[in-house]
């Protein structure tokens, strides 16, 4: 048995890694990112494609990168190095554009929630969210080209989630990870569950939760519904981030994966369906309170967590204040839990690869993730964010998923990893996943990448000038690219197939 393998870190408990895999998937998107989906692509209908996503795609993906991780016992990288020399890269750029990409601007929208859960003590927003919001707290400046100042106040919460983030990590996997999700995990559903329970009774909530969950039908027949139902499920699930497949690293010989994949994907999905039903009836109060139809109070992502909410929030009767320490409270927790699965992803790709020391590497690392997301908290912050998000989500993870497929399913087989499966779990895949795997994912995702391409080409996105674009969305993609190649030639402290010999 190699050295390495003897020192891998492990789950303390079971719990521990199914509360850390689900910390992971449950993030900011659960909360602003789903109900919004929901109302937006036919209410209760969207459940449809929703869950129809998470049987095709979602779990035979879950189970494909939690069975990976667990055959090879290594980081995304040491994986996928293992099934073919060509195929690292891929692994280190997955790791490395959402490290060095997603999770800079993640960490602000994190720190954001940090300073709005100070402002609910005196509800500083007063009576103009919105003008507070953009022009008092974002300041936000005319084009991503024109950056302005440094926002001190985002500057200085930024400085306390990394801290955290540094801090959960440096401690190590069972003492950090595995400890703060224990702790993190139950608070949150706990916060969330009185949250809802305490929203369900405000009055108007029944119009809200109708105009959430009416089914509308027809609006299935927009193939737009059935994309964003797939694209969603991939970035909740953390699929196509590394994430999981680090995680599933750490598992003990005798796992329980296809049991473990199916419990942390449910979870995730009905915490978003119950979270948006706490969502919707605020919204209902609002409109009641203010005498407006839904429509005009409902708003997506950004908008409902530091607009809307603000707002309703305001609107409140009584123990207003409380109601937005825990709303906020509870951003900040699902969001932590997410950003550090991905700075364990990446430390576990280096490890795995030149043996630095642990602590170094996670010192290093969140040093170098709070300089580059400082870039976020100045005045072009948040159109920098709205950028780099719609790239690296709609291209980044899609085609990293795609490749990951291909790889996993051509060049391993799919049975291979199947037969290891099935010779722990109790619970069996068979050979319906061996065909999603290889050819029904990769086929998916590829319609939906055509259509995003397509609507990429035929108006710029969002309105921002073209090279804005190109500088900001592309080149991040092309730039990580570029990094993962290099590191990727690099040489391997032990080789990793020889890690799996016994
Ligand atoms: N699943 C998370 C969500 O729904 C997103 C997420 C998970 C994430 N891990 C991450 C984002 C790491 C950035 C970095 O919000």
């Amino acid at each position: 048995m190699s050295q390495l393998v003897h020192h891998r870190a492990q789950w303390k408990t079971h719990i521990g890694f199914l509360l850390a895999a689900i910390g992971s998937a449950i993030g900011l998107g659960n909360i602003w990112r789903f109900p919004y989906l929901c109302y937006k692509n036919g209410g209760g209908a969207f459940l449809i494609p929703y869950f129809i996503a998470l049987f095709i795609v979602g779990i035979p993906l879950m189970i494909l990168e939690v069975g990976l991780g667990h055959k090879m016992r290594g980081s995304a990288p040491a994986s996928f190095a293992t099934i073919n020399k060509h195929g690292e890269w891929l692994g280190w750029w997955q790791i490395i554009f959402v490290m060095f990409g997603i999770v800079l601007y993640y960490s602000v929208v994190i720190s954001w929630c940090l300073n709005f859960f100070f402002f609910s003590f005196n509800l500083s927003w007063g009576v103009d969210p919105n003008n507070f919001f953009f022009k008092d707290f974002l300041v936000v400046s005319s084009s991503p080209l024109n950056i302005g100042d440094v926002r001190t106040q985002i500057l200085f919460s930024l400085t306390i989630v990394w801290f955290l983030n540094w801090f959960i990590e440096f401690v190590g996997v069972q003492k950090g990870l595995e400890r703060a999700n224990k702790f993190f995990m139950p608070l949150l559903f706990i916060l969330v569950g009185i949250l809802v329970f305490w929203s369900l009774g405000f009055p108007g909530s029944k119009q809200g939760l109708s105009v959430y969950l009416k089914p509308d039908f027809s609006r299935l027949k927009d193939p737009r519904v059935w994309i964003d139902a797939f694209s969603q499920i991939f970035f909740t699930l953390s699929l196509g981030f590394g994430i999981m497949i680090a995680y599933a690293s750490y598992l003990p010989k005798k796992s329980q994966i296809v049991k473990d994949s199916i419990v942390i994907s449910f979870t995730n999905c009905f915490f978003s369906v119950f979270a948006g039903l706490g969502v919707f009836s605020v919204l209902g109060y609002m409109a009641k309170a203010t005498s407006q139809p839904l429509e005009k109070v409902v708003s997506q992502s950004l908008g409902l967590a530091f607009v809307a909410f603000p707002k309703a929030i305001s609107l409140l009767p009584a123990f207003s204040h409380l109601f937005g320490v825990l709303f906020f409270g509870s951003l900040v927790i699902a969001g932590l839990s997410s950003s550090i699965s991905i700075i364990e992803a990446f430390t576990s790709g280096i490890v795995d690869k030149f043996h630095y020391p642990r602590r170094v590497v996670v010192s290093v690392l969140c040093v170098a993730g709070f300089s580059g997301s400082i870039i976020f908290t100045t005045q072009a912050g948040l159109l920098w964010l709205d950028i780099a998000d719609h790239f690296l989500t709609q291209y980044g993870l899609v085609i990293g998923a795609i490749l990951e497929c291909l790889l996993v399913g051509w060049f391993y087989r799919t049975q291979r990893l199947r037969e290891h499966i099935n010779n722990i779990s109790s619970l069996k895949v068979n050979r319906g996943w061996d065909f999603s795997v290889r050819l029904l994912i990769p086929l998916v995702l590829i319609i939906i990448l055509i259509n995003s391409l397509i609507k990429e080409f035929s108006s710029p996105y969002g309105g921002y000038s073209v090279l804005s674009l190109i500088l900001i969305g592309r080149d991040w993609l092309i730039f990580t690219l570029f990094l993962a190649l290099i590191v990727a030639g690099r040489t391997w402290k032990i080789e990793p197939h020889t890690r799996l010999q016994h």
